[in-house]
């Protein structure tokens, strides 16, 4: 994967837990960071000496011509909070090149409309995806269920609220809060500014999205797990094909308590065996920690990097969203959300 470091153009608040990042994209590499609707891009930090990696989606859109990320404070998470805190115009950041693969274009074809079922910042593909689709496919009528806690949480309202004006006839925004108080003033005053006069109370429910799903269409989700798979159950009965129902995953906390802190690591790279301790780390951490430099990049099971293969042993998984039914059936692993589960493991590259 290739990184360069690209200057921040701007960093804008957006919600109190959130802010809006642009790159400067020089010339040179426009065509490097050209993407897709929904692809992603992973930043690389060496802060208080710790390499981090973070994967964010891109939520503006490729007409916007600018390459942007929304990123919301997770609770204690280092680098979500350093992004909201010590961002500023001007820092040059490592960033890679967009990646994934949520969206294809070639399955628009013949579709009448597209669902996108969003969580949080969840919103950030699918607003690109929304951008693109009302730009490109006129014909195409997009549908956006938007679940947050409440009227101030809601990201990039601003950006949805524009869409909302500009095609009127062609995209429906319907937004669901889990935790909205109708006789708040503060969000009295904050609904009045906005659109978002009518809303549902209360989560995302199968009777909701049944009411919600009047005609065939692509869905695409993204947000938390289990409203991910409360859509997707929901969707499935509904007689949805799975190839209409197109599932982004985010990163999340992994805590492994089976692995095995005693484990060796025997890592085979273009046929250099090199043992390594586990301590208690990922694959891939007690890799890095010992100076092997595998592939890799989101750190978060979702971009398939640092697949390897294993040859000898057992390991516990975190998550396996980028392996495939191909991938498991030959013993194809993700060194970042594997944890040595026997004595002695052996992964090949
Ligand atoms: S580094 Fe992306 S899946 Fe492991």
């Amino acid at each position: 994967m290739i990184f360069h470091f690209l200057k921040i153009k701007a960093v804008v608040p957006n919600t109190k837990k959130s802010v809006l990042v642009s790159f400067d994209v020089p010339h040179t590499l426009q065509s490097t960071y050209s993407f897709k609707p929904g692809q992603h891009v992973c930043l690389d930090f060496f802060l208080e000496r710790n390499n981090y990696r973070r994967t964010y989606s891109i939520y503006s859109a490729p007409a916007d011509n600018q390459l942007s990320i929304c990123v919301k404070r997770q609770h204690l998470g280092i680098i979500s909070n350093y992004i909201n805190d010590a961002f500023f115009k001007g820092l040059p950041v490592n960033v890679s090149q967009p990646f994934g693969d949520f969206f294809n274009e070639a399955q628009l074809h013949n579709c009448k409309a597209i669902y996108l079922w969003a969580g949080g910042s969840g919103i950030t593909p699918l607003l690109s995806i929304a951008k693109y689709v009302l730009l490109k496919h006129s014909n195409i009528h997009v549908n956006l269920v938007y679940a947050n806690q409440d009227l101030q949480s809601i990201i990039l309202l601003d950006e949805i609220e524009q869409l909302e004006s500009a095609y009127v006839n062609q995209f429906k925004v319907m937004h669901v809060l889990s935790a909205a108080n109708n006789e708040n003033m503060t969000e009295k005053l904050f609904a009045k500014k906005r659109k978002v006069l009518n809303y549902k109370q209360g989560v995302i429910t199968a009777d909701y999205i049944k009411q919600i799903v009047k005609v065939n269409g692509l869905h695409y989700l993204c947000g938390p797990q289990g409203m991910m798979a409360l859509c997707k159950n929901t969707l499935q009965q509904l007689n949805i094909n799975d190839h209409d129902i197109k599932v982004e995953h985010f990163a999340g906390s992994n805590t492994i308590a089976k692995a095995n802190i005693n484990a060796t690591i025997v890592v085979n790279i273009n046929g250099t065996k090199t043992q390594v301790p586990s301590t208690g780390k990922s694959l891939l951490d007690a890799m890095l920690a010992n100076n092997i430099k595998p592939p890799y990049a989101c750190q978060a099971g979702t971009c398939g990097t640092c697949k390897a293969t294993l040859v000898n042993g057992e390991v516990v998984m975190s998550r396996d969203f980028a392996l495939n039914e191909a991938d498991r059936s030959s013993n194809k692993i993700l060194c970042c959300q594997a944890w040595a589960k026997s004595d002695i493991v052996e992964i090949k590259y």
